[in-house]
């Protein structure tokens, strides 16, 4: 960890995290206070993204999973839905480009079967970069993403791959669109609600959770270091008690 990293969260006793999760949540209300159509709330979140990922990685970081659109984001309208697929497919062409330079290894998790085949075939490329990119500061993005199908899907995976088995916690997580990375330390969610929005629901068994009201596009790079000074105060007991 680099030593800016330690004073700028000094205080707590926790390390810092190593893996942030974000319900990105308020791009709409952000956009309708400014009398903005809801969909420029969305480009201006897609910034909001860019900006603390790469804070996260500068602060030395594993993982930041960031909540972009759930398997219930459909119910939107035509025209909002239209204008998330278009930003993302704008991030995934710019992360083609510069995935190697930056050194972010870029996943996608969720049921992308159900996305457009130019966005399946733009995350194709994302991942065969990524393999070049061993050990680099990797951002999950949960696109298409529910927690509850993500389960149903790992169990359907364990049933296929490991016919007769027993199962268990170790064998549902190996299934897991997330298989290959560590529960997150904390959630945020940004936008003022009290929920977890069939984010993540395996994998926060024993997060900490952390609720600002700042809309998404407001969020900034104070707000990272004051969700990791809270953190770094926060007591993990995982069901132990503190001798
Ligand atoms: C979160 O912002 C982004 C997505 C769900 C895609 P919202 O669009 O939910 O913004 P609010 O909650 O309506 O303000
Ligand atoms: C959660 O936000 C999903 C994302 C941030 C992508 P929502 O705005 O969809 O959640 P609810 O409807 O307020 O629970
Ligand atoms: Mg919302």
């Amino acid at each position: 960890m680099a030593t800016d990293t330690i004073d700028r969260a000094a205080g707590g006793s926790q390390p810092i995290p190593r893996h942030i999760a974000i319900i990105m949540d308020g791009n709409g209300r952000w956009a309708q206070q400014k009398g903005m159509p809801r969909t420029a709330g969305h480009a201006v979140g897609a910034e909001t993204f860019r900006r603390i990922a790469t804070y996260c990685k500068d602060l030395g970081m594993d993982h930041l999973t960031v909540y972009a659109f759930s398997t219930e984001n459909w119910k939107r309208s035509r025209d909002e839905v239209g204008a998330i697929m278009g930003l993302l497919k704008k991030y995934l062409l710019e992360s083609i480009e510069k995935m190697e330079r930056d050194r972010i290894r870029l996943k996608i998790l969720g049921d992308t079967s159900a996305l457009s085949p130019e966005l399946q075939e733009l995350i194709r490329k994302t991942e065969i970069i990524a393999e070049r990119l061993p050990g680099c500061f990797q951002a999950n993005v949960c696109l298409n993403y529910g927690g509850r199908d993500e389960i149903v899907r790992a169990a359907e995976r364990f049933r296929r791959e490991h016919p007769g088995e027993p199962i268990t916690e170790e064998g549902i997580a190996s299934c897991l669109d997330t298989a290959d990375i560590p529960d997150p330390d904390l959630i945020i969610r940004t936008g003022g609600e009290y929920r977890i929005s069939n984010f993540l629901l395996w994998q926060c068994a024993y997060a900490e959770l952390l609720f600002t009201d700042v809309l998404w596009p407001d969020f900034s790079e104070k707000d990272i270091d004051d969700a990791i000074d809270a953190f770094r105060h926060r007591d993990r007991r995982y069901g132990g008690v503190k001798v």
